[in-house]
């Protein structure tokens, strides 16, 4: 990659001080071939910051949490509940008891379902997906379903990669209990229009549940301008550890929840054939939690506010907009999704002739790091008639440089296959 200096002028973001802050970007993927890495959708690179905050806890605070008096016990305490506290001033949340720190975006979505839907849900009652949905926001609802009776409609998508709103405006006349859907794709990127989706929810009555897996790392997400009653997001999306992630709730609804695991920590008191659950948030962490994994996250947050998330959101912009003009004018490349103006750094596409598998192996020879198959989006695959798609994904890290090394892969690609 060029060494000389690179700012992105629209957004003022100096790329290569930004590219330093990752180690990763130093390392070469086969001898004199440098990283190229445009799969951040599926997980992000790490900053030092984070890296080091979390070696930081391992060398000196490291004990588990909650349970001792002693200093080293209360440091990995602080730290852990610190991080809480960053995190829900990150999404504007109004409590840090409403972070239920949890494995992943899809460990978040399944407490939903288990604790909420199985609370609050019963035969016949409808709940309204997407057809865009992750397979994190499908297959919860579909045990649901199979449990309880429990009905499910989907939100079509357009030609072009957008929800069918009026479609959507005809489902909620027979008054769902519950409306889950995608913020921001993570295969069309499109983001989709949030707080309108859950006000006409809401005036049907019907509780919301966000999976913002794809929107939190990329853009100012705000729970309390959304007004969203559950909203879920990874870590490791957004700069930071694998292993945790959030579901955050509206107090009252959270309250209202039955605990999904049961365990240590999550209860006030236990008799031999009873218990009593812990308040908020620790009524549904049981167990000991991934505690550098907080504190890594917590130090996400801080690099992640540092950069600043409006710059962030711009420079994914303006990288997405080169892309899909590069990637329009390769014949034979098929882009996904709606026009740049609806969608966040993610591009899926297909190659005529070519399988998508055969487009990232020979991309990866040039260190072009890119995701080949459904990417757990196997119903969205089938809507627009094909097994599998190539995907691009941009990050605050990444340049228009690669961009040109993505679409000069593509043109050797279709090279070698006549
Ligand atoms: N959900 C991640 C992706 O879309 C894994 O790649």
């Amino acid at each position: 990659m060029c060494t000389c200096l690179l700012i992105d002028i629209l957004t003022m973001l100096n790329i290569n001080e930004i590219r330093n802050d990752f180690p990763i970007f130093q390392r070469e993927v086969k001898p004199g071939v440098p990283l190229v890495y445009l799969d951040s959708t599926a997980t992000s690179q790490k900053p030092l910051a984070v890296i080091e905050a979390m070696n930081d806890f391992y060398r000196r605070s490291n004990a588990n949490i909650h349970r001792g008096v002693h200093t080293l016990a209360e440091e990995a305490t602080e730290l852990y509940e610190q991080s809480r506290v960053r995190i829900a001033r990150f999404i504007n949340a109004s409590a840090a008891h409403q972070i239920i720190y949890t494995r992943n975006t899809t460990e978040s979505i399944n407490l939903v379902a288990y604790s909420w839907g199985r609370a609050h849900l019963k035969a016949g009652d409808l709940v309204i997906l997407t057809e865009m949905e992750h397979h994190s926001n499908l297959v919860p609802w579909h045990i649901l379903q199979a449990e309880r009776g429990i009905e499910l409609e989907f939100i079509p998508v357009t030609d072009d990669g957008l929800l069918d709103l009026e479609a959507y405006k005809t489902l909620l006349a027979r008054s769902p209990k519950l409306v889950s859907f995608a913020h921001m794709s993570n295969v069309l990127g499109t983001i989709n229009p949030a707080a309108e989706i859950i006000r006409l929810a809401h005036a049907a009555g019907a509780v919301t549940v966000v999976d913002a897996a794809q929107s939190v790392p990329h853009f100012k997400v705000d729970v309390q301008a959304l007004e969203a009653d559950f909203l879920a997001f990874s870590a490791h999306k957004m700069c930071g550890p694998t292993g945790i992630g959030v579901l955050y709730g509206k107090t009252a609804l959270l309250e209202s929840m039955p605990p999904f695991l049961g365990g240590g920590d999550m209860i006030k008191e236990v008799k031999l054939r009873s218990f009593r659950p812990n308040s908020l948030p620790y009524k549904f962490e049981a167990g000991t939690p991934a505690i550098a994994e907080a504190v890594g996250f917590g130090a996400a947050v801080d690099y992640l506010t540092s950069v600043g998330m409006d710059a962030i959101a711009a420079h994914e912009h303006e990288i997405t907009e080169y892309a899909l003009e590069r990637l329009e004018e390769v014949p034979g490349v098929r882009v996904f999704g709606p026009s740049a103006q609806h969608k966040g750094g993610v591009t899926a596409f297909t190659l005529d002739g070519v399988h998508p598998h055969d487009v990232a192996q020979i991309l990866d020879r040039d260190g072009v790091a890119v995701r080949a198959g459904h990417h757990c989006a196997q119903p969205l695959h089938e809507k627009f008639g094909i097994p599998a798609s190539s995907r691009a994904s941009f990050y605050l890290y990444n340049t228009k440089a690669e961009i040109d090394l993505l679409v000069n892969g593509i043109y050797k690609v279709k090279e070698m296959f006549g």
